[in-house]
């Protein structure tokens, strides 16, 4: 959040000035988007003052109370989701350089920051934090000072970050300008009176303005109390997309979306993008900077364990099979609950994988000092920094999902499952099981997968009807095989969490074992068909699954691939997802399910977010 100028409809002028108030309130709007650390920063001729806390807002809010900024009409605030190091106070934002001139917040990640910051070390350039975000505070302060110009110095910057950034800054030589820029995350304007403001979304600034800006990639902005200006990174004039907004506050929280679950399930392309950004080499080798076990002892793995609870255990089952495939090492996956009390056999050469995306699931917790007990190495995939599971692990692995609120998970699966597979690949190079041509050719497919879940997203209104036209059903059943069934479980498990619908996720195989005496007249199956491209006679099986379903009675609901025709008689309703490797193709494949379970939901009036008696954060076992 940023925001400089003055408030014309605040009579008396807030205590410490309209800066620190504006922002504060800007940052308990957009606290769902990260919580981890806050921090703010203002500017007055003699340079910026910044304070900023570990933990929820509130403990921010204290410090301002006891130690309380200088008046100023100039500031920045943040509230962080950990990337690059844990939620301390020295790792909150802003960030400064070292002539506490010059104050930076960040979002995304700066993928080359490590070679920037090597660079600045070697030059002498003392670091206070473990961020990647202080790279740029320090470039920014030299870049001003060679410059002259807070917006040129931007430019220059930019020019030189790899990866995902919206940066705003601010400089003591300039008081009343605040620069912002973005490159994937979102940033927009607010246009007041006066006043100009700056937000990762206007839930920010919609107390104050309900006229915005939205930036486009790669432009550089310019506020003061009275210009806007707008730039590409080199330096061309461009116009903004100006808009009004209309939402009211709730709303504006979740993009405009109808709640926090169809907004996460709509931001999926971005967390998948930004769990694979910056793990590959110029080189296009896999490097895993977290991972803190070492190549010797992953060499040395004789059984990979994956423990998960929910639909974190889902994401671990779809890879397995990736795992298995690639590295030819064993891979057995199991609820965290029943791992721990069944005496499991695990050794030193044990590699148990915890998945969590809240880091606090006491059930997996207390499976990975089980696990640690027997001598096992214990790797976190995790979505939240600093949290219990990461912090007992050897090694983590972070998704960048950023905060999921909603209870029933949806971006965060579809980032642990790309987390799992940058894992299963990076054993597999430093296991030299794979040539590394093939490696890149997974990589290649991998970070092809946000384009295609979007393309995935916008063609669901046909689920969407069905899911509404389908609030009275009291049974469904889904089908898969191989890595779709997994999938068909997590679409079964999205059903019972958001729309209490009884729903069991079967393989499809063994549909004639039992399951198939649950079919009757009308009763609506799922189907999760893989790619008629891949191995064997995969396809072939599950089209005559379809079949026999459906010749007793079944309405069958198909998810194919395009230009899968073999399908079409059999099916009721497909539904086509964009062509990828079978291994990936769960990332595309429950993307229906997933809207399916959460219109059918909101169809029923019921509250997608906070089902009944599920909780985020499980923390008793
Ligand atoms: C709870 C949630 C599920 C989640 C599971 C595991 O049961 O309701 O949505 O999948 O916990 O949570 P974790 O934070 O460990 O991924």
């Amino acid at each position: 959040v940023g925001f400089v100028g003055t408030l014309p409809e605040t009579s008396p002028a807030p205590v410490g000035g309209a800066g620190t108030a504006v922002v504060l309130e800007g940052l308990r709007r957009l606290e769902y988007r990260g919580y981890d650390s806050a921090g703010i920063a203002v500017v007055t001729s003699a340079g910026v003052d910044v304070r900023k806390r570990a933990g929820k807002l509130g403990n921010l809010v204290a410090a301002l109370e006891a130690d309380p900024l200088p008046v100023s009409s100039t500031a920045i605030g943040h509230t962080r989701w950990a990337t690059h190091g844990g939620p301390t106070d020295a790792n909150a934002h802003p960030h400064t350089d070292a002539s506490g001139r010059t104050a930076v917040i960040h979002n995304g990640i700066v993928e080359n920051f490590a070679v920037l910051r090597a660079e600045l070390v070697e030059a002498g350039v003392p670091f206070t934090s473990e961020t990647d975000t202080e790279v740029v505070a320090h470039l920014l302060g030299a870049a001003v000072t060679e410059l002259g110009d807070l917006t040129e110095a931007m430019r220059a910057v930019c020019a030189r970050l790899e990866g995902a950034f919206t940066l705003l800054a601010v400089h003591a030589d300039a008081p009343d300008v605040i620069v912002g820029a973005r490159r994937n995350s979102p940033l927009v304007v607010g246009l007041g009176e006066g006043a100009n403001y700056l937000g990762s979304d206007v839930a920010a600034f919609i107390a104050h303005t309900r006229e915005a800006l939205e930036l486009g990639q790669d432009q550089v902005v310019t506020i003061t109390p009275d210009s806007v200006v707008v730039t590409g990174f080199d330096g061309s004039p461009v116009e903004g997309r100006r808009f009004h907004v209309d939402w009211d506050a709730a709303a504006a929280e979740k993009g405009g979306f109808p709640s926090f679950m169809a907004k996460e399930i709509h931001d999926q392309p971005q967390a998948i993008a930004d769990t694979l950004l910056g793990r590959t080499d110029p080189a296009g080798k896999l490097v895993l900077d977290e991972m803190k076990v070492s190549e010797a002892e992953l060499r040395s793995v004789s059984k990979v364990v994956i423990i998960a609870c929910g639909t974190a255990a889902y994401a671990g089952q779809v890879a397995r099979y990736a795992i298995e495939h690639w590295c030819r090492i064993p891979c057995e996956v199991e609820l965290a609950h029943e791992f721990r009390y069944r005496d499991p056999v695990v050794d030193e050469r044990t590699l148990v994988v915890a998945i969590s995306q809240s880091g606090e699931t006491m059930d997996t917790i207390m499976a990975i000092r089980h696990a640690r007990e027997q001598g096992a190495k214990v790797l976190a995939i995790c979505n939240t920094n600093g949290s219990t599971i990461p912090r007992e692990s050897d090694a983590a692995l972070y998704t960048h999902a950023g905060p999921e609120i909603a209870v029933a998970s949806t971006k965060a699966f579809l980032a642990q499952i790309a987390a799992c597979y940058l894992l299963g690949l990076y054993l597999a190079q430093v296991r030299g099981n794979k040539f590394a041509d093939e490696i890149k050719v997974v990589l290649d497919e991998l970070a092809q997968i946000p384009a295609q879940v979007q393309e995935v997203l916008d063609g669901l209104e046909q689920v969407r009807g069905i899911a509404r036209s389908m609030a009275d059903t009291r049974s469904v059943l889904f089908l898969g095989r191989h890595v779709g069934y997994p999938v068909a479980m997590e679409g079964a498990l999205k059903l019972k969490e958001l729309a209490y619908i009884h729903a069991e996720g079967f393989a499809a195989g063994e549909l004639k074992h039992g399951p198939i005496a649950l079919v009757e007249e009308g009763q609506p199956v799922f189907v999760v068909v893989p790619s008629p491209r891949g191995r064997d006679s995969l396809h072939s099986k599950v089209v005559s699954n379809i079949q026999e379903v459906r010749a007793r009675g079944a309405r069958t609901l198909v998810i194919a691939e395009q230009e899968d025709t073999a399908v079409e008689p059999f099916a009721d309703v497909v539904i086509r997802i964009p062509q990828t490797s079978t291994l990936l193709s769960p990332l595309l494949a429950v993307v229906p399910l997933q809207v399916f379970a959460c219109e059918l939901a909101a169809a029923k009036g019921l509250d997608v977010d906070q089902p009944r008696n599920l909780a985020k954060s499980v923390t008793v076992e």
